[in-house]
């Protein structure tokens, strides 16, 4: 018997079924109440009783191949002729539009990417800010002339009483971010914070009301400006390419001292100068600086022990300098053809 369901196996699995006419001799032929698979059946009774366990398991098993055989090509041949009857197969297709994503998450992305590589972490904060977190702890002078209306959205103006000092305000930049970190971490701190900032200017070419910024910090012992500057020459390399050149200028901002501008050489005209870099052959890319003092102070970290460095730019700044954009206005009207230029590897 089991030579027998062996034999008949065999012959089930290189049995062609290339239609409905050799599917329907097939289950004729194993599986209906005359098939082979039943005449096995019924000599079943004959097998000697020690044997029954063994070729019982047998049978059925044979059984199942053959169903599954059956259900299986019968499902595919219902399949090919509703294909073949409702479908054309060498029409065109649909024209997909497909999606790109938007510049500037193409240049977030690389730019996280790229420090990464050297590990900095992300971390992100609030949008909706108070002032001490964007201003005061960040060494702001209380007259400083960003707090007023002119610069910042202020959502609730409260008059600084002892018990809730604080207005709530959008976030003028990520800086605000710094604070938040190292309130909340101990040194050694590296990382960089990308994120919405809201400023309250007049949309036009070169200034708009919502922007896009990255901020980054890196507080540890002997932290040193050669840190810093190495750094960002690492950066720009990545981001412009090898042949880019850097320049740092000296420049102020509360939060660090000393502070600088960075510059990169013009990459249109390569720095010979040309109208996108005014003639100068530079064009001016992020502020940075080491964190003061009195802000590694007011957030609970021990300036003598500890030193950091600071930067933050511009990520529409960023996209237009690496692609040649000239109007900031572009990457807020969703005009495809606009978007449909920017096509790239990373996600
Ligand atoms: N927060 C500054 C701005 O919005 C940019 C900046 C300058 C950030 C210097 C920094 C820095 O961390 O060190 O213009």
């Amino acid at each position: 018997m089991k030579d027998r369901i062996a034999e008949l196996k065999k012959e089930i699995e290189d049995y062609l079924i290339d239609g409905e006419d050799s599917l329907e001799q097939f289950r004729i032929a194993y599986l209906s109440k005359k098939g082979q698979i039943s005449v096995l059946f019924d000599g079943f009774r004959n097998v000697p009783p020690e044997a029954k366990r063994d070729t019982g398991q047998l049978l059925n098993d044979l059984k199942q191949f053959a169903a599954e055989k059956y259900s299986g090509n019968k499902e595919r041949l219902s399949m090919t002729e509703m294909v073949q009857s409702s479908v054309d197969l060498t029409m065109p297709a649909y024209p997909f539009a497909e999606g790109t994503r938007h510049p500037i998450s193409i240049v977030r992305n690389e730019i996280i990417d790229i420090f990464s590589r050297i590990g900095f972490t992300v971390s992100e904060g609030p949008e909706i800010e108070d002032d001490n977190h964007v201003f005061t702890m960040l060494n702001f002078a209380s007259d400083h002339p960003a707090r007023d209306m002119q610069d910042t959205f202020f959502i609730e103006k409260k008059s600084g009483t002892e018990s809730d000092p604080h207005d709530v305000l959008l976030r003028t930049h990520t800086s605000s971010v710094q604070v938040r970190v190292m309130e909340n971490e101990k040194p050694p701190i590296r990382t960089i914070s990308p994120g919405r900032v809201f400023r309250n200017e007049a949309v036009s070419a070169r200034a708009h009301c919502i922007f896009h910024q990255v901020e980054g910090l890196y507080v540890a012992e002997n932290v040193s400006f050669a840190d810093l500057k190495q750094t960002l020459l690492y950066f720009a390399t990545e981001l412009f390419g090898k042949d880019v050149r850097i320049r740092l200028r000296p420049s102020f901002f509360p939060f660090t001292e000393p502070s600088a501008e960075m510059d990169i050489s013009c990459n249109i005209c390569g720095g010979k100068g040309c109208n996108v870099c005014k003639g100068t052959g530079w064009l001016e890319l992020l502020g940075c600086g080491m964190v003061d003092p009195n802000v590694l102070e007011a957030c609970g970290i021990d300036p003598v022990k500890y030193t950091g460095y600071a930067f933050g730019m511009g990520i529409e700044r960023a996209t237009m300098l690496k692609y040649g954009v000239n109007d900031l206005r572009l990457y807020f009207e969703n005009d495809i053809r606009f978007l449909n230029q920017f096509r790239t590897e990373i996600l």
